[in-house]
């Protein structure tokens, strides 16, 4: 069909979808995602680097999983509140080969990654890749599959089902080490001119997935990356670096460009691809106005945080060691009194804070919950 045909059949076609479901008790339906498949760095990362190159230490997952669980966080990350909303089993990392289930969704985020390609090593590119080799299997799995004779194959119980990839929400949250690393190597002006070539990887990204007949888009915006402790202690040097919240003023504004620019490419993809449903989802306010009400809310100094050492002796999240008779690297009493865990990573605390705020769609553009996400409006 000629796109001059198929606009004005697809607006019909929604149309009536959104009257079906407002004529269902007046408001729109949930949406019974299968499945979620997730893409991004150590924001949503549950346990890819762990599997992949070298295992997240305790005191990580101490809060809720009371070890180890591949995140870098005392215990739950966002798409872990997600999953919990949608009903649906916590994401298995794609790169784990031991105990795990993609009955219901993957996880292909990974610590450190960025968007733009050769960046990182498991950056967007390389993570959609793996999206294109595990729907491919999938499905040759199950064509393989002897309906009459093979009802119950050992691999359906661990695996999605062909059908749920178009069925499935497919979440972002990426961007923070491109504009970080950028950062660390350039000036905040180059760092803000190479923003439109990070986003046009992210488009390719988007477009190689709804190629692949992934359909609802649920992304997040990069968080304040000038309030995380770590960038607050190596740049607060500079006279009038910070703003009236302790966050480094420009590299705010750096993240501040890249939202603006991502939500202009989001709308832009959403005219393109036409049969697509995209939500772009305002982590940084919600984290932001967090760092501002740290108080109020019941949280220490934000710039404070639970695991590892920046000052007196540097150390790690994960690391020990006794100088001078004090022993570093220990964990705070109480994680969640702090929001940041480790100095770049969220606590659980503050995630579960985040998340309760952005699931109900009070942050998203269209505002649309995210088990409604599926019936966003293409013109918000
Ligand atoms: C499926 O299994 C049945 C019973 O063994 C057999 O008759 C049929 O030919 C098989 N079909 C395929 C496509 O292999
Ligand atoms: C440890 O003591 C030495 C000698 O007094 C001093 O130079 C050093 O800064 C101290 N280190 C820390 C982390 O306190
Ligand atoms: C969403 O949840 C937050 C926090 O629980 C609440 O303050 C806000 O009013 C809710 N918004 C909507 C639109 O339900």
């Amino acid at each position: 069909m000629s796109s001059s045909v198929r606009l004005p059949f697809l607006c019909f076609f929604v149309l009536i979808q959104l009257l079906g479901a407002l004529g269902r008790g007046g408001r729109l339906t949930g949406c019974e995602f299968s499945a979620i498949f997730n893409f991004g760095d150590s924001n949503s990362d549950t346990g890819a680097i762990s599997a992949a190159l070298s295992e997240v230490p305790p005191p990580n997952g101490m809060t809720f999983f009371g070890h180890p669980s591949g995140r870098l966080c005392d215990g739950r990350l966002i798409i872990d509140f997600i999953a919990e909303d949608l009903k649906l089993p916590y994401l298995s990392p794609y790169l784990d080969s031991i105990e795990t289930n993609f009955r219901h969704g993957a996880n292909f985020a990974a610590s450190g990654s960025s968007i733009r390609r050769g960046y990182s090593l498991f950056d967007l590119s390389i993570q959609v890749s793996q999206f294109v080799r595990f729907k491919s299997r999938v499905t040759e799995l199950y064509n393989r599959l002897n309906l009459s004779t093979d009802k119950t194959s050992a691999f359906s119980y661990r695996l999605p089902r062909p059908q749920d990839f178009s069925r499935a929400l497919y979440t972002f949250d990426i961007g923070q080490n491109d504009l970080a690393n950028g950062l660390n190597q350039m000036t905040v002006d180059q760092v803000i001119a190479s923003i439109p070539d990070i986003l046009s990887q992210f488009s390719e990204a988007v477009n190689k997935l709804y190629e692949e007949g992934a359909r609802v888009f649920w992304v997040h915006n990069t968080g304040p990356l000038g309030c995380l402790p770590n960038r607050v202690i190596y740049h607060q040097s500079k006279p009038g670096n910070l703003d009236q919240n302790g966050c480094v003023r420009p590299q705010n504004e750096v993240a501040e460009e890249f939202n603006k620019q991502l939500k202009d490419r989001i709308l832009l993809l959403r005219a393109q691809l036409l049969a697509s449903v995209f939500t772009y989802v305002d982590v940084y306010s919600v984290k932001y106005s967090l760092i501002g009400e740290a108080k109020d809310q019941g949280f220490f100094d934000p710039s404070s945080f639970c695991c590892g050492s920046y000052y007196g002796y540097q150390i790690d999240c994960g690391k020990k060691a006794i100088v001078n008779g004090t022993e570093y690297g220990n964990p705070c009493e109480d994680p969640s009194k702090h929001i940041s865990w480790d100095g770049t990573h969220y606590s659980e605390a503050a995630n579960k804070w985040v998340a309760s705020r952005i699931l109900n769609g009070s942050f998203s553009y269209p505002a649309v919950p995210i088990r409604k996400s599926c019936h966003a409006s293409r013109n918000p």
